[in-house]
């Protein structure tokens, strides 16, 4: 249906939240970048962000990557899908207000996982979505897994998959890091 491979640019927690402020964007990275991608005027463009200081402490909080144990963790999915969305949400506003065609995507209505690998994804929305000319915006998020009753999906796998999906040759991610490693810190 998409004529042209679609691009992923994978915009790091780190780049688009405070470290040191728990659930604070960081809206001069953001509207940054907002004007960037406008100024790039790429076509077939998919976004997909992290979850820095509004995904990553709740989801440790509450054990949500080993997956279901307790019910109490449960409002932990909610709370971290919930933070995830309001994220989404500041991002989506800042890209719109700068005349982009910037649309939601939550991953977890369309993707399944089985022991945190991605197994079921539904591309149909996203290649109709940037068919029309939108931009699709995702990010990492919480979702059901087959194995371990749900899982957090992150954005760097949801991009490697995205790029399979979709075709893309061209996959961009921006972090913010104290100068290069030369292993995982
Ligand atoms: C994390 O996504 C999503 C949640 C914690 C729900 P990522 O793992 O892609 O986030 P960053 O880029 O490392 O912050």
């Amino acid at each position: 249906m998409t004529s042209e491979a679609a691009v992923i640019v994978k915009l790091g927690g780190s780049v688009v939240t405070q470290k040191s402020e728990p659930m604070a964007a960081d809206m001069s990275a953001v509207q940054r970048l907002a004007r960037e991608i406008k100024e790039a005027n790429v076509r077939n463009l998919v976004i997909v962000h992290g979850g820095g200081s509004f995904g990553h402490p709740l989801a440790k909080r509450y054990m949500l990557k080993e997956g279901l144990v307790e019910d109490r963790q449960l409002v932990g999915f909610a709370s971290t899908h919930l933070a995830m969305t309001k994220l989404n949400t500041l991002i989506v506003e800042k890209l719109v207000m700068e005349g982009l065609a910037a649309v939601s995507l939550r991953p977890s209505a369309f993707i399944v996982t089985e022991a945190g690998r991605v197994v079921a994804l539904d591309p149909e929305p996203l290649r109709r979505l940037l068919h029309l000319g939108l931009m699709p915006v995702l990010c990492g998020d919480v979702v059901a897994d087959r194995r371990l009753g749900f899982t957090v999906l992150s954005g760097d796998q949801l991009c490697s998959r995205l790029a399979l999906d979709l075709g893309s040759r061209r996959l961009i991610i921006a972090v913010d890091v104290d100068g290069l490693y030369t292993a995982d810190p």
